[in-house]
């Protein structure tokens, strides 16, 4: 895990955005390097062009809790450090200012309140019961196809009242569509276009049955039947698409694999549990704080500003790292150490902050809660038992590969 800057031994030259730091897990000793020496960090070069760095827990709040001035629409190169531009660059609420962010955001929320959750809840548990109940013992498997992929997979299935048969495509259009790498790669860049349109046109006879229909609680209805999205243009409905599909897919996924990977290095955090599942909705949100599932989202300054005191000039990218907050000793005392009885775990950055906070945290958490309700209950301990892999790109922050081994405690 030690890092090795071998390329980038001096400050300014330093580009966290460089795939092998992501591939090899080697990001932490960078950012604590940009945390104590240069919290407002400008990388002049890297494969994404320029862009400043923001590492402060404290920073990262004060540009988020700043729209109108830091700006996250598609028209300027969307929310990644990867400016996705062309055909690519497709609106969705996610890459919007208020205030038509507000109206499309305001469609999709109660599908993850209060009442939709708890219907969810049940189908959730039955699904991964039904999972954990397949699982072998004392045989390796990989952990982030066998567990955190389905589930996750089955949780949208739900969300979106999909054909539980083809769940498997949601998968698909997921890794490609967020795929940062791929989206700015000459040759990769027609395949997941390609992809992105299957899915649109899948979508689009889901959207038709719907609309037909009285509105039920499913997501597709609730966008169908409502004024703000009802209508949406091709360009749009695939844009929020992906975003619903990726938002909910590669992140949730990854807090389960960081979980198992957590909880195995820091084994008294799961004995604690073992021994008292009262404690288990405390675990959720460190377990969260420790994978920060996304590492960043990007903002573009629209006018000259500073932040921390340091110029910004209009136009410029600024990336909030919130892998790098999530982390920050101050904040977090012993940060790198997964610690469930953490008083201020629900602090992390991982869901964001301000406007455009995380829409499906709730739904995202009770995934991860029932997942530990139930291997709790079935007095589970996971090994990992190789070397895991990792997604090798700065966006989506996870494991491509877990094996592991289950015994019974
Ligand atoms: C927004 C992370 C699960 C849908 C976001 C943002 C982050 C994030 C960092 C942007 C916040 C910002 O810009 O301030 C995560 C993590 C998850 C997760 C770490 C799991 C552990 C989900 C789920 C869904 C979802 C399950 C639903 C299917 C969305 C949507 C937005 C969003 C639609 C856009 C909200 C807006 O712009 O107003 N998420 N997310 N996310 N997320 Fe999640």
């Amino acid at each position: 895990m030690a890092t090795q800057l071998q390329h980038d031994d001096s400050l300014a030259l330093l580009d966290v955005s460089r795939m092998e730091i992501w591939r090899d897990d080697a990001w932490r000793a960078p950012f604590q390097r940009l945390l104590t020496e240069a919290p407002v960090h400008y990388c002049a070069d890297s494969i994404f062009g320029p862009y400043w760095s923001i590492t402060r827990h404290a920073d990262i709040m004060a540009v988020e809790a700043h729209p109108e001035i830091f700006s996250s629409s598609y028209e300027y190169g969307g929310i990644t450090i990867a400016d996705i531009l062309g055909d690519m660059n497709l609106p969705q609420f996610i890459a919007m200012d208020r205030p038509k962010h507000t109206g499309q955001r305001r469609v999709v929320s109660p599908a993850f309140g209060p009442a939709e959750i708890t219907r969810m809840a049940a189908s959730i548990r039955q699904r991964t019961t039904e999972l954990l109940d397949t699982l072998p013992f004392g045989k390796e498997f990989d952990w982030v196809d066998t567990v955190s992929v389905e589930l996750t997979t089955g949780m949208l299935a739900i969300l979106f009242d999909f054909p539980w048969q083809d769940r498997r495509l949601l998968t698909l259009w997921s890794d490609w569509g967020g795929d940062i790498e791929a989206a700015v790669d000459p040759v990769r860049a027609p395949i997941r276009h390609q992809h992105l349109l299957d899915m649109t046109e899948y979508f689009d006879r889901l959207f038709a049955e719907r609309k037909a229909r009285a509105p039920t609680g499913d997501l597709i209805s609730m966008m169908v039947h409502s004024d703000a999205m009802g209508d949406m243009k091709f360009k749009e409905r695939t844009g929020n698409l992906i975003l619903l599909i990726v938002g909910g897919n590669d992140t949730t996924r990854n807090s389960m694999s960081g979980s198992i990977h957590a909880f195995h290095q820091y084994p008294d955090q799961w004995d604690k549990l073992l021994a008292d599942p009262s404690l288990i909705p405390a675990a959720v949100p460190e377990a969260i704080r420790w994978q920060t599932p996304l590492s960043h989202m990007r903002r573009t300054a629209n006018q000259d500003t500073e932040i921390a005191g340091t110029p910004i000039a209009k136009g410029e990218k600024v990336v909030l790292w919130y892998i790098a907050a999530n982390r920050e000793e101050s904040v977090f005392p012993g940060a790198e150490r997964l610690d469930i009885s953490r008083a201020n775990a629900r602090r992390h950055l991982s869901f964001g902050f301000g406007i455009h906070r995380c829409v499906g945290a709730r739904l995202a958490e009770l995934q991860l809660q029932i997942l530990f309700e139930e291997m709790v209950a079935r007095k589970w301990r996971v090994r990992v038992t190789g070397e895991p892999a990792y997604v090798p790109q700065s966006f989506v922050h996870g494991y491509t590969r877990l094996p592991v081994m289950i015994d019974r405690s």
